[in-house]
């Protein structure tokens, strides 16, 4: 170190001059004590660094002592998660690969009924709408550490389980900062592995009678006082259901418009994400669907049960209060289907 300085300053008069003044020599025992306190924080930075690498290694000693389960195929091996939570220890389920998922979708879409049918699986935590809580969602920093929290079995809550793990995520809405942090988020869900499930509603105009359902709800809460957005009881899905709401025809068709968009820019988004599109319809009349999602999983097939009833079954005729209106409304657009599918 101290003969790298000499030969830096060989050729310059600097060196001269040292010898002249007392004051430029204690400036360059000044330099030098820098330069060594450089050193020995240099030093000192490496550790940390020292320490990474052996934890590394570590991590690849669990891998190798784990062997991928045979029926995996090759493509897949990226998506096999070994994690280590912080607070306790997987012991018998260190070796049971887990999978990433992430259900993308919109409020009134069915996805409460769809997470409790996912989570009467073993194997399958998904835990709920994280992203609901304003302060998780603040910055992406926050977005990515909740998600790393998740990721890694470090989140507790009902959706915990006591069996092995082979698949884990939670709910997103599109509104709650997915869409305005698309880009980094597609870059986390790329990097990690996360597959996404879509799930939305062909008919939003039975969408949107669930939502202005669920907004009176939480105003009137005829229900003993306390808001409910879903039911396991016949009886207050029936008094859930009295509600008919009057829909502004001046906005029906820009929201409907509007549902549409951003269903499909979201798809748009994340295109190059491992990702399926559901539609409730289509769980809802036909629930051997679901052994498409738990094969999209890669989670061993269940039969799949929730006690969530299901609040609008009626006609959508019974259930909107100006129907008439609405229908005048949507007459000849390309919605007209909305009318007519129950
Ligand atoms: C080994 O574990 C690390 C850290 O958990 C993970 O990133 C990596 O993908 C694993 N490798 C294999 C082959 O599973
Ligand atoms: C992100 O939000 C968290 C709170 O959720 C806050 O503690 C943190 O400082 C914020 N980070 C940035 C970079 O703004
Ligand atoms: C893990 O334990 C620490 C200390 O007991 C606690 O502060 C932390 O919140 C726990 N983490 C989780 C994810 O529960
Ligand atoms: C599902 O959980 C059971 C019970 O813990 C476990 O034996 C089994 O290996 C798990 N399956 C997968 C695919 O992880
Ligand atoms: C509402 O109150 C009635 C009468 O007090 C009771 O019978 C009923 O179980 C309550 N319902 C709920 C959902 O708490
Ligand atoms: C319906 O929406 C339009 C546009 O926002 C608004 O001007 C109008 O007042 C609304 N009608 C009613 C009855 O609320
Ligand atoms: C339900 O879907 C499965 C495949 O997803 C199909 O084979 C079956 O015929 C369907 N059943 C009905 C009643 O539509």
């Amino acid at each position: 170190m101290i003969e790298e300085i000499f030969i830096i300053n060989k050729d310059s008069v600097y060196i001269k001059t040292i010898k002249k003044s007392p004051l430029t020599l204690r400036l360059v025992v000044l330099v030098i004590a820098a330069v060594c306190g450089m050193y020995i924080c240099l030093i000192s930075l490496e550790q940390p660094k020292v320490r990474t690498s052996t934890k590394l290694l570590e991590l690849r000693v669990v891998n190798q002592s784990c062997h991928h389960p045979s029926a995996v195929e090759d493509w897949e091996i990226p998506y096999l998660h070994y994690p280590q939570p912080k607070n306790y220890s997987r012991e018998e389920c260190a070796c049971n690969p887990v999978r990433f998922f992430s259900i993308l979708t919109m409020q009134r879409s069915g996805s409460g009924w769809f997470e409790t049918l996912l989570n009467s699986h073993i194997n399958i935590s998904s835990n709920g709408e994280i992203f609901s809580v304003a302060k998780r969602r603040e910055n992406v920093s926050s977005i990515l550490n909740t998600m790393d929290k998740v990721f890694n079995l470090d989140w507790f809550n009902s959706a915990s389980k006591n069996e092995c793990t082979a698949a884990v995520g939670f709910k997103w809405m599109l509104n709650q900062g997915l869409m305005e942090h698309h880009k980094e988020i597609v870059e986390y869900f790329e990097r990690r592995r996360v597959s996404v499930v879509f799930l939305f509603r062909r008919n939003s105009l039975r969408r949107m009678v669930s939502v202005l359902a669920n907004s009176y709800d939480k105003e009137a809460k005829p229900i003993n006082g306390t808001h409910k957005s879903h039911t396991h009881s016949s009886i207050e899905a029936e008094i859930l259901a009295k509600y008919k709401p009057w829909i502004n025809t001046t906005l029906l068709i820009p929201e409907l418009k509007k549902t549409e968009e951003t269903a499909s820019k979201a798809i748009e988004y994340f295109k190059n994400t491992r990702h399926n599109v559901l539609y409730y319809e289509d769980l809802d009349k036909n629930l051997t669907k679901l052994k498409e999602v738990q094969e999209f999983l890669r989670v061993p097939y269940r039969d799949l049960h929730s006690r969530q009833v299901k609040i609008h079954t009626a006609k959508l005729s019974e259930q909107i209060e100006n129907w008439d209106e609405v229908q005048k409304c949507l007459q000849g657009t390309s919605y007209h289907s909305f009318l007519l599918s129950d």
